[in-house]
């Protein structure tokens, strides 16, 4: 796969955070963002939406060429809002709130199999790398280093061991009222990594110069510290991290 090329101008920092279903990064990025006063972006959130949009149209893999065309469709005349609430992130399409209904385990199956259409992608990550190169950010996913900021300003591929993050996954659907096992997250976070490992465009992958971190038996605040210390190597200075100042790129000269 080609890395695009991006063009390095003047912008805040961009931190790409990927990685498999479950590694963590949600929390971590949340947490970075948080502490670095830059915004959170959820990538896999806006690859979630075209899958429930059209799961809701009764669509199902194996996709027909009908099926590719309503793909693209949705995926270029939908608006997702990726916005901050009191209680964590918030997503919205056309102003409906569906930040619970994405994360439910058909539309997580769903978000994976449109998230292999080319023509999906390609109406996503243009406006991906409009939302980083607007106000810079901490961006999950799984091509974000590769793809969407091969030149990010700090590159990391977050892993954990299948069983943790499963546990993860698990412990993350109860707090949103969604009841599984163990055994069933294991088996579908296994479906989804092929799936999104193996794919032609953009799969998931260790990009170059990316740092890879296995959080198995770290805490959320040792992960954040490590990532902090990554970061402040590649700015060459010490960050503050009390969230009160946006992080600005070496391109700043600061
Ligand atoms: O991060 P997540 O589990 O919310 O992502 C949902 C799906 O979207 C996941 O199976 C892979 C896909 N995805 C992607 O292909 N590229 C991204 N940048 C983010 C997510």
């Amino acid at each position: 796969m080609t890395e695009s090329a991006e063009p390095r101008t003047d912008r805040a920092v961009v931190v790409a955070i990927d990685g498999p279903a479950g590694a963590g990064k949600s929390t971590i990025a949340r947490l970075l963002a948080q502490a670095l006063g830059l915004p959170y972006l959820d990538t896999g959130a806006m690859y979630r939406v075209v899958g429930l949009l059209a799961y809701r149209r009764g669509i199902a893999p194996p996709f027909c060429d009908d099926d590719l065309k309503v793909l693209e469709e949705i995926a270029n005349t939908s608006h997702t809002e990726l916005a901050c609430g009191a209680n964590g992130p918030v997503v919205r399409v056309d102003g409906e709130d569906v930040t619970d209904k994405i994360r439910e385990p058909e539309i997580s199956t769903m978000a994976s199999a449109v998230s292999a259409v080319s023509e999906v992608r390609r109406a996503l990550v243009p406006v991906q790398r409009e939302m980083g190169l607007r106000s810079g950010g901490v961006m999950e996913g799984r091509d974000v280093g590769s793809v969407i900021f091969p030149n990010a300003d700090l590159k990391i591929f977050l892993t954990a061991s299948p069983n943790e993050r499963a546990q993860r996954r698990t412990l993350d659907l109860a707090s949103r009222g969604i009841s599984t096992t163990i055994e069933r997250v294991v088996e579908e976070q296994g479906q989804r990594d092929h799936q999104d490992s193996s794919r032609p465009d953009s799969p998931l992958q260790v990009s170059a110069g990316a740092v890879v971190v296995d959080t198995t038996g770290m805490t959320r605040d040792e992960v954040v510290n490590r990532l902090v210390d990554e970061l402040e190597k590649r700015t060459g200075s010490s960050l503050d991290t009390t969230g009160e100042n946006t992080v600005r790129s070496r391109n700043h000269g600061s």
